[in-house]
């Protein structure tokens, strides 16, 4: 019966409202996805769940959401949605999302999708064979600013050349690594920096070679790789839990045309020589000073709802996420 429900979800076009139920009112939820979602007409949160009752009561106040739980089976076998986010840390993550594609549901959640390849490799798995959406929130290629310098650099030219992608934090000493060492940081968080690599380097990766160091931890907190693709592209990652601050951007390059990318602040457009230069604001481009909205949490949830209305797979598929995972496996692997 589940796979039947999750197959005529795939084939049917949802014309009017997608009913989405949430898992999670933590911080993340609240911050960018039920915002997100409030924000679309044809969304209707219908219910949502967690764990910690006052959690609970708060956000469903804040949205006026009138299905309340704290047993998220029991919210979705009565309340049928369209679709289900399930939004906590990655090492809760596993058997919900399972259970949710299992019960035909299509199912959104945040970065990083598991703790292993392994483990994101069978959600796959569970999506395709339930014959339903599953999306991986990697927020940044729906930053309205990076979409828009990387259609204008493609649009001068399409030939990938070159890409860098950075992500730097100050990381305290106390601080282990994610969740209390459940996770490690490539994996959990500079996994952005690896998933936009990918995203913006546009081909499959065909050699790496890495450098992964403990600098000032006790766990690895630098990262440094070099990514061949396929399509001649050649990608940088620079990650770094003990720099000066929290800095994040990526270049993009193509013959002719450059991007300097930063979703926080400002980015630059250079093309064709110093003839055209272009600077951005972050918020001025995506319309807003409101971080869901021009930090792209806004924009994949609303790619996850088309993809959902028109039983299509979107462009961060659970399927795609395993590719991710599996460059995260190579620099670890390829490290001297
Ligand atoms: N895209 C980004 O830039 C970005 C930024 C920060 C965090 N994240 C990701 O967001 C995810 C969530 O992080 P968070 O900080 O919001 O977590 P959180 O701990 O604040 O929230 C998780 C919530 O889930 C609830 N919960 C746990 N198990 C449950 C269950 N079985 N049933 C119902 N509720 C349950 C908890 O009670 C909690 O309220 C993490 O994977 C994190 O990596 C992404």
């Amino acid at each position: 019966m589940c796979g039947e429900y999750g197959n005529r979800l795939r084939k049917v076009v949802i014309d009017v409202q997608v009913r989405v139920c949430v898992i999670g009112a933590g911080a993340m939820a609240n911050n960018v996805h039920y915002p997100s979602l409030a924000a679309m007409e044809d969304v209707e949160i219908v219910g949502a769940c967690d764990l910690q009752e006052d959690k609970l009561e708060e956000t469903c106040n804040r949205y006026s959401i009138s299905g309340r739980f704290t047993d998220y089976r029991q919210m979705l076998e009565q309340l049928r949605p369209d679709a289900v986010y399930i939004i906590m840390p990655p090492h809760h993550l596993y058997d919900l999302t399972i259970d949710c594609l299992e019960m035909g549901l299509n199912v959104f959640i945040e970065k990083p999708p598991g703790i292993t390849t392994h483990q994101v490799t069978w959600m796959a798995k569970y999506a395709q064979k339930n014959g339903v959406i599953g999306m991986v929130g990697w927020n940044r290629r729906f930053i309205p600013v990076v979409n828009y310098c990387r259609e204008k650099v493609l649009s001068y030219n399409a030939n990938v050349q070159q890409v860098v992608s950075t992500f730097y934090k100050y990381h305290p000493d106390s601080a282990g690594p994610y969740y209390r060492g459940a996770i490690d940081i490539l994996s959990c968080d500079a996994v952005h920096a690896v998933d936009t690599l990918r995203w913006l380097a546009g081909g499959e990766v065909v050699n790496v070679a890495s450098a992964v160091r403990k600098v000032h931890h006790e766990f690895d907190d630098s990262f440094t790789a070099l990514v061949q693709f396929d399509n001649g592209c050649v990608g940088v990652l620079l990650a770094n839990w003990r720099a000066g601050g929290r800095i994040h951007q990526f270049e993009l390059h193509t013959n002719g045309a450059s991007a300097f990318i930063n979703g926080d602040y400002e980015s630059v457009i250079h093309m064709n020589g110093e003839s055209f230069v272009e600077r951005l604001d972050s918020k001025e481009i995506a319309g807003s000073d409101e971080f869901y909205r021009y930090y792209g949490f806004f924009d994949e949830n609303r790619h996850f709802i088309d993809c959902v209305k028109k039983g299509t797979e979107p462009d961060a598929s659970f399927a795609d996420a395993v590719k991710t995972m599996q460059l995260v496996d190579e620099i670890y692997r390829q490290s001297w």
